[in-house]
């Protein structure tokens, strides 16, 4: 048996994993082992993991099964399941503008600090299980990720509020003007679901919260203003309590892999601040339908499930 290590980023969350080679020792005990660690740390870094698309897929198989790259996007051609991710192509998109006179009467509307904190895919009704992403091309310094432990976010806030919060549900949406049409003819979009703002761990039985700023619209039944308050105050704990985050610098050939049901993540953050490609491929395993402590279970208002790769 394989002296695998695990040594945590921080006390709650993220842990670097030694003594394993994720391109040679796929065996059921070291993925079992792996997987009991993923739930305990719920982010777990590889470092010098080099291989190619096809071992990732089968990587991410051996976890539960890939999904399509994106419920959305395409993934490469000879690699449906993979999403490759180039900085070079997103830069533009993360120039804000701002305000001017040229239009005063245009209103500008505020917007959240660290706007990119997320779940993956929560705009589907079963988000995936675990992200699994593969520095491609990484630049010396920059470009990396932060994460968040949706469970001590929960647990931090007062149990009268917990209670309440357990009741609520939140919809999530996603909708693309125009996107490219899937290369496996499902449609891509519209996308609307409706979750448990209070997720409970399929897997372990922990509640967390399941707060996106990117997908997550609104509470259901509560009126505009409330819902809007709520979210923001929910936000500010998920992005400005820093005793919840963790923080991976990626290198060449670093692997990552994150419990989608247990932590959000945002980056990279500062993709305006360095010139370099940074390059990054990123496989899904299949998840289920959120429950909450009510047993609440998700549903799809609109669009298809996320389903496996046949
Ligand atoms: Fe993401």
């Amino acid at each position: 048996m394989l002296e695998i290590s695990f040594r945590p980023l921080t006390p709650i969350t993220g842990a670097e994993v030694e003594g394993v080679d994720l391109a040679a020792d796929l065996q059921p005990a070291v993925v079992a082992r792996l997987r009991e660690a993923l739930l305990r740390h719920k982010v777990l870094v590889f470092r010098n993991q080099p291989m190619d698309d096809a071992r990732q897929v089968a990587l991410t198989d051996a976890f539960g099964g890939a999904t399509a790259a994106h419920p959305i996007t395409n993934g490469l051609p000879d690699a449906p399941a993979v999403l490759r991710t180039a900085l070079s192509e997103d830069r533009p998109g993360l120039v804000e503008s701002e305000a001017g006179l040229g239009n005063p009467l245009r209103g500008t509307a505020p917007r959240r600090l660290r706007t990119e904190w997320h779940v993956d895919s929560t705009f589907v009704a079963n988000p995936n299980a675990i992200t699994i992403l593969r520095g491609v091309e990484i630049p010396p310094t920059g470009g990396d990720t932060l994460f968040a432990n949706l469970e001590a976010l929960y647990t931090g806030l007062s149990s009268s509020l917990r209670g309440y919060l357990d009741t609520l549900q939140a919809i999530h949406s996603r909708h693309d003007p125009s996107p490219s049409p899937r290369f496996d003819g499902k449609a891509s979009g519209p996308f609307v679901a409706l979750h448990p703002l209070v997720r409970v761990h399929p897997e372990t039985g922990v509640r967390s919260l399941l707060v996106s700023a990117v997908f997550l619209q609104a509470i259901r039944g509560l009126k505009p203003r409330e819902s809007t308050a709520l979210l923001d105050f929910l936000l500010d704990e998920l992005a400005g309590r820093d005793e919840i985050h963790a923080r991976v610098r990626w290198e060449q050939d670093t692997l990552v892999m994150w419990d989608n049901r247990s932590v959000a993540h945002a980056g990279p953050v500062d993709g305006l601040m360095f010139q370099e490609e940074r390059i990054v491929h990123r496989t899904t395993v299949v998840g289920d339908l959120p429950c909450g402590p009510n047993g609440f279970v998700s549903r799809a208002l609109m669009g298809d499930l996320f389903e496996a790769l046949a």
